[in-house]
């Protein structure tokens, strides 16, 4: 550990905070790069999120992470909004600026998207349509970087058909809603799936779906990353299909926000996959 009186501050603020990994995941990059700061869990209730939020600035903190329940009802506290995080719907990452203003962004699409890359160098945005399940924030944030990498065709599936069609309404974009009921026939053609529910993670049903229709090329996105190899990502990997686990998105999209708090773009690597997986 390395704060002095002059350590730089962040955090992330959620409710309720406990299970985050993202303290763990920032404290990791603080001390490789010996930088002196702190990102701590602050545990703020909904009603008290204006006033959380208001106070950094006071307080000396450089900004925050948002998570649930914060994500979308920051929107309306924020001085400034990103256009992306205008889009998705929701603010993870907060930038307090030199004259004390808030200023809201998203780094949930630019994670996913760059996670994607590396992992799956082979993927590419015009190969074919993409697979998303799910309608949620996490889904929001995917089917805004699949538009802005020029996927030519989301399909998106969603168990409650209305959520995905207010999404559709909301992002625009090549996007084709697809029923729930036809998961197996909406894979047909497609180059990538993605699962944005919580289907398959510890404690929740399994994810019913038959990857037959699959082309042997496409790429099998989980973002549930508790367990780390879902059912989907292990039945994808015995028919030879290439597959990216969930825990790559939650690493990449903290580094926009390390960056701005702290002065040092970090690295991803296999030694933080470890140190987070460790937690999980
Ligand atoms: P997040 O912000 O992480 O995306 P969320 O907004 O709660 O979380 O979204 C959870 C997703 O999992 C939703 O798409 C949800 O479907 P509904 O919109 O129909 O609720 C999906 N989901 C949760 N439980 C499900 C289940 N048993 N079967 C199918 N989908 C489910």
């Amino acid at each position: 550990m390395n704060i002095s009186g002059h350590a730089k501050l962040a955090g992330v603020m959620g409710w309720p905070i406990s299970h985050s990994l993202s303290p763990r995941l920032h404290s990791y990059w603080l001390h490789q790069y010996d930088i002196n700061g702190a990102y701590v869990p602050l545990p703020v209730a909904p009603d008290n999120l204006e006033h959380a939020l208001r106070a950094l600035s006071s307080l000396g903190f450089r900004g925050v992470n948002l998570t649930v329940p914060h994500k979308e009802s920051a929107l309306l506290i924020m001085d400034t909004v990103s256009d992306i995080a205008r889009r998705i719907g929701a603010v993870n990452t907060v930038f307090v600026t030199d004259d004390g203003k808030l200023s809201g962004t998203n780094t949930d699409a630019s994670g996913f998207i760059e996670n994607l890359r590396l992992n799956a160098p082979k993927w590419q945005a015009k190969s074919g349509a993409a697979v998303v399940l799910g309608a949620g924030g996490a889904a929001r944030a995917v089917v805004a970087a699949l538009i802005d990498a020029e996927v030519p065709e989301i399909r998106v599936l969603n168990r409650t058909m209305e959520k995905a069609e207010q999404l559709a309404e909301t992002l625009k974009g090549p996007i084709k809603i697809v029923d729930w009921a036809n998961r197996d026939t909406a894979l047909e053609d497609a180059a990538l799936l993605v699962n944005t529910t919580i289907l398959g993670m510890i404690n929740q049903p399994q994810l019913e779906v038959s990857l037959d229709a699959l082309p042997k090329t496409a790429v099998v996105n989980d973002l549930v990353y508790a367990p780390l190899e879902t059912d989907l990502l292990a039945n994808a990997r015995h028919l030879g299909l290439h597959t990216v686990d969930g825990l790559g998105m939650l690493l990449h999209q903290a580094v926009p926000g390390f960056e701005g708090w702290f002065g040092v773009r970090p690295k991803v690597t296999t030694e933080l996959r470890d140190v987070v997986l460790a937690s999980v």
